[in-house]
Formats: structure tokens, sequence, C-alpha cells
């Protein structure tokens, strides 16, 4: 190979590299911001996360906006981890003229599809100039959170269509009473969910496949984050939120 033709090669590779290296560094802590037929209003709002232990890794937490429509986000930004005590302060451009409301939302990692939403703003009237939503303080372990990202998994034979397998109703109107504090039927040693006590929590034995498995193989599919999202809002004293 002749001397510049090296040069050239060598040339080309530097190239690449730094178009490579600069596209992983954006910078952007929000990576997904994709907005559509914007008018020019943005929104500031700012967030305080309590038991970020169940910030989600399978699932994306994003911060968007929204209509009764559509399971998806209009437009959005992914909100990333929190540590312990950090406001999360977060922008939304071009707010579409389609939304009806903005919402700080649990979806799906892949498709984007509304999980559950952590706080909502209803848009009253037509949006004519900027403005911040003041700090808000979310529980990221919920139990309106567990029911939608967990016990909707479930409700198939606990009470979705009138069959509830050991009479227990996992449905949304009825599975906070079931649960907690109630004795469990196939271990009355311990209670279905006893707050602030894992141990003693049968609900957790059979999320974690360490009881009744054979009638629970087809909840392999649930997520790690499943589990510690569980887990998480025992520990925190299994409140009604
Ligand atoms: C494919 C059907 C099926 C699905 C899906 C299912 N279960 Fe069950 N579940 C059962 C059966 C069957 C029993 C045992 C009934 C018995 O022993 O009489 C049971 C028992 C239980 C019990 C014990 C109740 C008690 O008082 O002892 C708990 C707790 C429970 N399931 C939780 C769950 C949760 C949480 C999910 C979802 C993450 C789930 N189940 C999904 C079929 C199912």
């Amino acid at each position: 190979m002749k001397k510049d033709t090296l040069y050239n090669y060598l040339f080309i590779l530097i190239f690449f590299l730094s178009v490579v290296i600069q596209g992983c560094d954006s910078g952007d802590i929000y990576p997904e911001d994709k907005t559509n037929n914007g008018t020019d209003i943005d929104v500031t709002a700012s967030f305080l996360f309590s038991n970020v232990e169940a910030f989600p890794e399978n699932y994306k937490v994003i911060f968007g906006s929204f209509n009764e429509d559509s399971p998806y986000p209009i437009s959005s930004k992914m909100i990333v981890q929190p540590s312990a005590d950090e406001e999360i302060l977060v922008s939304l451009t071009n707010i579409p003229e389609n939304a009806t409301f903005l919402a700080l939302y649990l979806v799906q990692e892949h498709s984007n599809s509304k999980i559950y939403s952590f706080y909502t703003y209803q848009i009253e009237k037509v949006l004519e100039e900027d403005f911040e939503i003041p700090l808000q303080e979310i529980d990221l372990a919920a139990f309106g959170r567990v029911q939608k990202q967990v016990f909707s998994q479930c409700i198939q034979c606990h009470g979705g269509s009138g069959f509830a397998a050991a009479n227990l109703y996992l449905t949304d109107d009825k599975s906070y009473s079931g649960l907690v504090n109630v004795t469990a039927l196939r271990n009355p040693d311990k209670k279905l969910v006893a707050p602030n006590n894992i141990e003693n929590s049968y609900l957790m034995d059979i999320l974690k496949g360490e009881a009744l498995q054979n009638q629970h193989s087809s909840l392999s599919s649930l997520k790690d984050d499943d589990i510690t999202l569980t887990e998480q809002w025992i520990k925190s004293g299994a409140e009604n939120n």
C-alpha cells in the first residue's frame, strides 16, 4: 500500500471515530424530546421523588403531553433515574394543540403505551403563555402503580372475568382490601400483605416464585421491576395511595 493511501485510510478512520464519539456524548440528560405540530407554549415542571428504589429499569417514566383518544403520548421527555432527594426539572417545548393534559407517566419501555399516571395536569383552556408547574412530590411506590403495573397481569385468574382463584380479587376496586392484613388462605401463618414486613407477606412468596409455583407458571413474564416495586410498596407501609 502506498504511503499516502495509508494516510487517507487513517484520516477516514479518525473522522468516523470522532463522529461516533460525538454521537455518544450528546450531553442531553432527557434524550427523547419528541414534539409534533406545536404551539409555541413551553412548560417547565419540577418533581421530587420518594421511594427511588422503585424507579423502573424495564419501563420508562416520561413527562409528556397527551389526549384521551390515544394510549400513547403526543410529545414527551424521558426522566432519568433521580437520586434520593434530588429535584428533577423538566421542560416540554411546543405543547401540541391537540393535547388535553400533561402528565408524568409510567409507560411501556418500547411501545410507550400508558400504564400509570403519577401526576396529571388538565389543560382546561387554550394555552396562551409559558408556565411552570410547581414542585410535585411523587411516590414511585404508590399502590395505584402496583395495581396498574403488576396486578393487571393477574386478573385473568383473580377476578377479571368473575372467577377469582383462592377467592382473591386483584381488580382495581377490590385488591387493596383483599390483600392488606388479610390472612393467606394457603399459608395461615402469613398475611397476604403485612405492611412493613416482607417476610410475613405471602404475596411476595408468590411473586418471587417461592410458593404456588405451579399455579403461577404463567408469571415467568414478571419483570424484576414488578417485584422490586411491590416489595418497596410493602416496605414503605403498604399505603392505599
Ligand atoms: C393462570 C392463573 C393465575 C394467574 C395469572 C395468577 N394466579 Fe394467583 N393463584 C392462582 C391459583 C390457581 C391459586 C391457588 C388457588 C388455590 O390454591 O385454591 C392462586 C393463588 C394465589 C395467592 C394465594 C392466596 C391465598 O390466600 O393463599 C396469591 C397471593 C396469588 N395467587 C397472587 C397472584 C398474583 C399477585 C398474580 C399476578 C402477579 C397471580 N396470582 C396470577 C392462579 C393464578
